[in-house]
């Protein structure tokens, strides 16, 4: 049994963790100047102002008291959208869409996601493990100790399971706790281009269920795109994942409003991704049904989109959470502090209401929420301590990692 006691810390965290926080409540942030943290075996037993911290630990025995010298202290980041397993980069692509090639049009033409693939199904099982982990290494020495994984670059059944057991052994062997989503549905295979329902057969009749045998993944995610999968096609596989015991995601209204916001409402999904295009009739649908929003900002920066409408997503109600979608195409990118500073400076996102869509929604996007994503009683101690005042300095110091120390279950591992 190991206690310790984190003293001299100006805290920031969410609170009242046990469900998203959406419309005003997305901005309500507690704060305590001088605070400390106490963890019994890397779970916190009180979070509060020093004094009642120190009052409550003076009858217990304290194996290790750690000053943090008044800086600024978050709960860990929380990244709930990457697509941080792949094999090789795409800077190829990245100078063509610089030079005006719209993405989709690299992916009809067989490149994009679909290199991706290639690459995936030629590489060896270690070195897709050591690109993953060094991605999950990056992204935690930003401040992420908790990060979803997709697979989908794989999209026959032994790529595919073979990514879900590289993504669980990053959880396995790095500091971050990994949550892995089975992507099978992430673009048409070459193969099956002139067929697509065919392919849909084959995730619904092989993949999906092979997925669910191996365990790994707890959600399923789809891409709902113009030219990827259709509504009706999405529904599908999202009912089939839904039957073979994964909760799910989706990607909607990304590039084109093809009503993926309304599907993701009338399935219950977990959450809805991207949303750049999203109407507002599928965002009521949202907020109606309780969907989370997860926003990927640093990909329509990549991607020189407009951003997605998170002003318009608090005033309905939808309970916003913000994510890297790292990845070799759309968005290369594992920082959830530059992730931070576009919403503040670019979506018009409070401090506050950023912070908690990088770490309690973000957490409940991904069904961590009663673990991690707040400093609170029965949570990981998992936090980060910025070079900083407040959390603001993360977009305020651009371009830099203000990150000095990262804890994942009260253990410094950066
Ligand atoms: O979320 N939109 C689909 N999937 C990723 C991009 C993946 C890729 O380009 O490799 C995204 O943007
Ligand atoms: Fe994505």
């Amino acid at each position: 049994m190991t206690v310790k006691l984190f003293r001299n810390a100006r805290i920031y965290t969410p609170q009242a963790g046990t469900a998203p926080l959406r419309g005003v409540e997305q901005g309500r942030i507690r704060e305590i100047e001088l605070g400390a943290i106490l963890c019994r075996d890397g779970i916190i037993e009180m979070v509060g102002p020093e004094e009642e911290v120190l009052a409550y630990a003076s009858s217990l025995e304290v194996n290790q008291e750690i000053n943090l010298h008044g800086k600024c202290v978050i709960p860990g980041l929380v990244d709930p959208h990457t697509h941080m397993c792949f094999a090789s980069r795409r800077e190829e692509e990245f100078s063509k869409r610089l030079h005006g090639v719209p993405y989709l049009e690299i992916l009809r033409s067989g490149g994009g996601i679909l290199s991706s693939v290639r690459a995936v199904r030629t590489s060896s099982d270690q070195d897709l493990y050591e690109v993953t982990k060094t991605n999950a290494i990056n992204a935690l020495k930003h401040g992420t100790t908790t990060v979803e994984i997709k697979s989908g670059y794989g999209l026959d059944t032994e790529s595919e399971l073979r990514m879900l057991s590289v993504i669980n052994r990053v959880g396995k062997e790095t500091h971050l706790d990994v949550v892995a989503t089975f992507m099978g549905a992430h673009a048409v295979p070459e193969d099956f281009r002139n067929n697509p329902d065919k392919f849909v057969d084959l995730l619904c009749g092989e993949v999906i269920p092979a997925a669910a045998e191996q365990g790994i993944a707890r959600f399923c995610d789809v891409f709902c795109e113009d030219g990827v999968f259709s509504v009706d096609q999405s529904r599908r596989i999202l009912s089939c994942a839904r039957s073979n015991g994964f909760e799910l995601k989706i990607h909607a209204d990304e590039v084109h409003d093809l009503g993926g916001a309304s599907l993701a409402a009338e399935l219950r999904t977990l959450s809805a991704e991207h949303l750049l295009a999203a109407s507002d009739e599928g965002l009521n649908a949202m907020a109606e049904a309780g969907v989370i929003a997860v926003l990927l900002p640093a990909t329509a920066y990549s991607l020189k989109k407009p951003y997605a409408r998170a002003r318009r997503m608090i005033e309905l109600g939808v309970p916003v959470a913000l994510a890297t979608d790292c990845n070799p195409g759309s968005c290369f990118c594992e920082s959830m502090q530059f992730v931070f500073g576009l919403a503040v400076m670019n979506m018009g996102m409070s401090v506050e209401e950023a912070l908690v869509g990088c770490t309690l929604n973000a957490a409940h996007a991904i069904g961590m929420g009663h673990l991690v994503g707040s400093l609170e009683e029965g949570k990981l101690a998992d936090f980060v301590v910025l070079d900083g005042k407040t959390p603001a300095t993360m977009a305020y110091h651009v371009g830099a990692n203000s990150v000095l120390e990262v804890y994942k279950r009260g253990e410094k591992v950066v």
